[in-house]
């Protein structure tokens, strides 16, 4: 056998790159990784070490406590490291070949889509990716124009929401609501945005009877957090079902409980979108994975027959390591009544960031969300700079306490908890902010109101 070090004597091995010091592991990633990128977080404090997770705390290489209120924009939902979904895929691994046979029969992949029709049994038909939220979106939207493509002649476009956020890869890109991500790409036609929660701005361009699908998240995450109006998705899936329109909803961070339902879209009595999308939550960080649900309908509109059976596969397509995670955190979410906790939790929080809100109004002008997919939403000072960036790092340098503004407005702060918080936790990041934001006001001299 050769050894490595005689034929690159920089090669790097497994057990060496597990003990690398902070300092090394800043050197290649500046060298050899996303420079600028990495630049951004060591300034911002968020690039560091993580030498240990567990529930909703991470420990980095100094030995500090850290508090997680972003979990990677909302994957740990079932905490880091949940032992159940951890040991679960041990046993998998101990027990049964990898193996990415792209015919072989896939007992827990079958076994995971037997189990998300349990919860949505409108929607029958299951698709999943080894890859992330971007992946399941590409594959809606592939879905959708197939379909269309075989059953309604003649549509071209596909609907989105301005500010949304569907994922980088070139179909999610161009399907996201914020021109920014499509900078110096050639404009992709057949794409059209309309203001999110406008009923109004929808039919205006799905009555133009052109319309292969629309697709919106369920709650926007990356475009600030953002609630649409109560009776906003009945109205969408009238005018979808109006006009023959394909209603998807994208519920790669709303979804998998984030909310405080099983999917996002079960806070509305009898929804029934044709499709929905999902990833983060539903892997809680162990291994990547994302998919797809749908009816029956559209799914054998666009895969029901032999000639379209193969318009969409990947390598890791159904594969069975992604599924196990996938289905683990599926049982670990029902057993332990996770919609639940989070609804509950999330009075909590919600509670004590308002009494926050009423101290510090003009700087914190509005809390939002819906179970632990919450935004803050900070104003700006005198010179038009906003507050969130600024409280954002002062928890994260100060209080170690991790937050995150959304990626397509950066007015919102976003706190994303995980059912592993409990009401310590709660006090910790409370206390830390309402610390920030006294240092905010008293180096800006803002008025605030007396202290609760
Ligand atoms: C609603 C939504 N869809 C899709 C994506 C893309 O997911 P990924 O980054 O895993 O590709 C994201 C990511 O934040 C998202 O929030």
């Amino acid at each position: 056998m050769t050894n490595v070090k005689d034929v690159y004597p920089n090669f790097i091995t497994l057990g060496e790159a597990l003990d690398l010091s902070e300092e090394k592991v800043r050197e290649l990633q500046l060298a050899h990784m996303n420079k600028f990128r990495t630049q951004m977080g060591l300034a911002a404090g968020l690039t560091f070490d993580i030498k240990r997770a567990e529930g909703c705390h991470i420990w980095d290489a100094d030995g500090n406590k850290r508090l997680d209120f972003i979990g990677d924009v909302g994957v740990y939902l079932l905490g880091h490291n949940n032992p159940f979904i951890v040991n679960g895929v041990k046993r998998f691994l101990d027990t049964h070949p990898l193996s990415m046979d792209p015919m072989a029969l896939k007992p827990v992949t079958a076994a995971f889509a037997n189990n998300m029709a349990q919860i949505t049994p409108e929607l029958t038909r299951t698709m999943t990716n080894g890859g992330g939220g971007a992946e399941a979106v590409e594959a809606a939207l592939k879905m959708c124009r197939i379909a269309a493509g075989r059953t309604k002649k003649g549509k071209t476009r596909v609907v989105s929401t301005l500010n949304a956020f569907h994922g980088k890869t070139l179909g999610a890109v161009n399907a996201g609501g914020k021109d920014t991500w499509r900078r110096w790409q050639a404009p992709m036609p057949g794409h059209t945005y309309v203001p999110y929660g406008d009923a109004d701005a929808l039919e205006a361009e799905l009555s133009k009877g052109d319309v292969i699908m629309f697709i919106a998240e369920p709650i926007q995450g990356e475009g600030g957090v953002v609630v649409p109006p109560d009776d906003y998705f009945y109205k969408v899936r009238e005018l979808c079902d109006k006009y023959g329109t394909y209603m998807v909803l994208d519920e790669v961070q709303a979804g998998s409980c984030r909310t405080g339902y099983i999917w996002a879209h079960k806070y509305y009595k009898d929804l029934v979108p044709d499709a929905f999308t999902f990833a983060k939550a539903i892997s809680d960080g162990v291994l990547p994975v994302s998919g797809l649900q749908a009816k029956e309908e559209l799914y054998m509109a666009a895969y029901g027959s032999e000639e379209s059976a193969m318009m969409h596969t990947a390598t890791y397509q159904d594969n069975n390591i992604s599924a196990c995670v996938a289905l683990l955190s599926l049982q670990y979410m029902i057993e332990n009544d996770v919609p639940a906790k989070v609804r509950a939790g999330s009075k909590v929080i919600f509670a004590g960031l308002n009494k926050i809100r009423d101290r510090f109004p003009d700087v914190l002008e509005e809390v939002r969300g819906r179970g632990y997919m919450i935004g803050l939403k900070f104003g700006a000072d005198k010179d038009g700079v906003g507050y969130a960036p600024r409280v954002g790092t002062i928890l994260a340098q100060k209080h170690l306490v991790h937050t995150m503004t959304s990626t397509n407005n950066d007015t919102i702060l976003r706190v994303y908890p995980n059912v592993a918080t409990t009401n310590e936790d709660f006090e910790w990041f409370l206390d830390a902010l309402e610390q920030t934001l006294e240092e905010v006001t008293a180096t800006t001299g803002i008025a605030t109101t007396k202290a609760a």
